[in-house]
């Protein structure tokens, strides 16, 4: 019994200084099947009957004791289940974090967003499911007129007046509607025409639409708030021309084309060897949406335009396939990681 006593209490010494910080190899010397402990307990049926009792308690305490010396070990050495310092190099590169990058659209939007702003245009949104009114009538382009013909779309059946918007311009008409003028507003947005797919045409793509509407607005400050943009977009050798055109929202309207980026105007197959590629279309607004959308067109004028986001990106990244922007392969959309 004595004998027992003492062993313990060398053994206890032995566990208060074990501080290698190694808590498994702890465990399996003192607590595992081979451990001591356990050793200790299989030398209980040695003592004489009288001693047991004792010798029980005792060895019980030890176990406690072995076992709550483990438990700080395993604390000190982060749960027991981390490397130890030994088999840890701290001087290896991290593992590398794949970082994601925006979409070419979402990178070009922001940049002509951007501009934009700095001319003190807000930017409104507006649904994409639309009535009729706001995409077609309003805008001159009563039931039956030839020019929707051009901006065909996609119908519910269950109500012929709900489509699918084909141009930004429907937000343009809740703005107006609201009456708070002057409106200066660019309008982003995704919009549908059906069209067959293909490199050039998509059923969906991305415009920002632009209005300035105030006293005296005239075709001088289109030109060159449109001016600017490009000069801001493409820089600052790029020209620019004005063809007279047809939109049923606007009069006089115009086509805008810039001189070809990739042959500066000399002619290429880009621009068809003509210099020129044209970017958007634009014009007053007509008198007749003015009145639509409650404005007094007698007081009033204004300049709207609209572009499409994937041509202006096709031109400048000179990408070839509309499809491209639609179909997720990593492969094309990791190129754009630059804020343009
Ligand atoms: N809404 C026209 C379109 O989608 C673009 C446009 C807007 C033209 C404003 C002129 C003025 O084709």
């Amino acid at each position: 019994m004595e004998q027992l006593v003492k062993q313990i209490e060398s053994l206890k010494e032995e566990i208060r200084a074990f501080n290698n910080g190694d808590a498994e190899s702890f465990r399996i010397k003192y607590l595992g099947t081979k451990g001591l402990v356990k050793a200790l307990m299989g030398e209980m049926k040695n003592v004489a009957a009288e001693n047991k009792k004792q010798a029980g308690q005792l060895l019980n305490e030890f176990k406690l004791f072995t076992e709550a010396r483990y438990d700080e070990l395993k604390a000190a050495s982060g749960n027991g289940q981390q490397a130890t310092q030994s088999d840890m190099d701290l001087s290896l590169p991290a593992d590398p974090m794949p970082l994601g990058s925006r979409h070419p659209i979402s990178i070009v939007k922001n940049r002509i967003i951007s501009i934009f702003k700095r001319l003190g245009f807000a930017v409104a949104e507006g649904p994409e499911i639309e009535d009729d009114f706001h995409n077609f009538t309003a805008l001159n382009m009563p039931e039956n007129h030839t020019a929707r013909d051009m901006q065909d779309t996609f119908y519910i059946t269950q109500n012929p007046d709900w489509l699918l918007r084909t141009h930004t311009s429907s937000v343009q008409v809740h703005e107006m509607q609201k009456g708070n003028l002057p409106i200066r507003i660019i309008c982003p947005g995704r919009v549908y025409r059906n069209e067959t797919i293909s490199a050039r045409a998509h059923c969906f793509f991305h415009q920002v639409e632009g209005l300035y509407i105030a006293e005296n607005v005239s075709f001088a400050d289109l030109k060159q708030t449109l001016y600017f943009f490009v000069q801001e977009m493409f820089g600052k050798d790029v020209k620019v021309r004005f063809r007279p055109s047809y939109f049923p929202f606007t009069e006089p309207s115009a086509e805008m084309d810039i001189s070809c980026l990739i042959c500066g105007g000399d002619g290429c197959s880009v621009c068809k060897k003509t210099g020129w590629v044209e970017i958007l279309g634009c014009g007053m607004v007509h008198p007749n949406v003015l009145d639509n959308c409650g404005i007094d067109s007698n007081k009033y004028t204004g300049f709207a335009f609209g572009m499409g986001i994937e041509r202006i990106t096709m031109l400048k990244y000179q990408i070839k396939d509309l499809r491209l922007f639609s179909e997720n392969d990593v492969r094309f959309l990791k190129q754009f990681t630059s804020g343009v």
